[in-house]
């Protein structure tokens, strides 16, 4: 399987190129400079993968870039969400793009592309109720609207999937493939995973706060095991996360 990579000099993407490579994926990374990817990876990394400039923002680059070099699948980290609500970023213009360019490669080839998006640990539902975590915890609001454009596909058009972490960390800045000692996060769709509910849940108005607080310091996982999902997702290929929000969870 070819992987169409958007934010491969970002901190999620450059460590999903070996987390890639070591899944028997081939790359082709989408960057802004070519020169900053290069400055970022070990030439034996380099030399495996193959590099496209362009401007995610722009649908028809993306489209492009998946016709040209004949991916199946893409792989969305370009862009970072605005963490306060009165601020904007381009993250929903570059994820409006990915989904048309997706769309239409995905027509013009005849068979659904494979996409993973990122959004964040508030799109996910508080486990029991039909609200968002982002409700409770109004940061990193343009995951909504970008959510809401994606939930519209039907997954015979884009077998979408999109990953819902809290604060990513990294573990490593050295990049080897193939990658060592990723732990297995454990996931679920639609809620996160190993939600503690507490019977604080019921204390009038403040409860559903209070029990968010108590849970959301436990979400932190590292950049490396998010990669090895995605990586391991697509070289699996079968249909388990699509059509899914999917929280995860690092065990102690
Ligand atoms: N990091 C976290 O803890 C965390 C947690 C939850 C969710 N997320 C979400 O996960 C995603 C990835 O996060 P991250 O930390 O890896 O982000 P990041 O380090 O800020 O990387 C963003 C990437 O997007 C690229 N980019 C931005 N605008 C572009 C454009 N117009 N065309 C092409 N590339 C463009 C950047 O390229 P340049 O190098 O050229 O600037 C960079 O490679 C984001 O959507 C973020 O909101 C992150």
């Amino acid at each position: 399987m070819k992987v169409l990579l958007l934010g491969a000099t970002g901190n999620l993407g450059i460590r999903l190129v070996p987390a890639l490579l070591s899944h028997n994926l081939a790359v082709v990374a989408f960057v802004r400079s070519s020169a900053k990817l290069s400055s970022m990876l070990p030439s034996a990394i380099l030399s495996q993968i193959t590099i496209v400039e362009g401007d995610a923002k722009s649908s028809d680059m993306i489209k492009n870039a998946i016709l040209d070099n004949d991916c199946d699948a893409v792989i969305n980290t370009a862009g970072l969400a605005a963490l306060l609500p009165w601020k904007t970023s381009d993250l929903p213009t570059i994820f409006a793009a990915v989904i048309q360019a997706a769309k239409l490669a995905g027509e013009q080839r005849k068979k659904a592309l494979r996409v993973w998006f990122l959004g964040g640990l508030g799109l996910l539902d508080l486990p029991g109720t039909k609200s968002l975590l982002m409700d409770y915890l109004p940061v990193y609001r343009e995951h909504r609207p970008n959510f809401a454009l994606l939930k519209a596909i039907p997954t015979d058009v884009i077998r979408w999937s999109i990953l819902c972490p809290s604060v990513m960390n990294p573990r490593s800045s050295e990049f080897v493939v193939p990658v060592k000692g990723t732990k297995k996060l454990i996931m679920s769709a639609t809620i996160p995973p190993h939600w503690k509910d507490s019977w604080m849940r019921r204390i009038p108005l403040v409860g559903p706060f209070l029990v968010l607080g108590k849970n959301v310091s436990q979400y932190t996982t590292d950049l490396e095991d998010n990669a090895e999902v995605i990586a391991n997702d697509l070289e699996n290929g079968d249909d388990e996360w699509v059509g899914k929000k999917v929280g995860v969870w690092q065990s102690a």
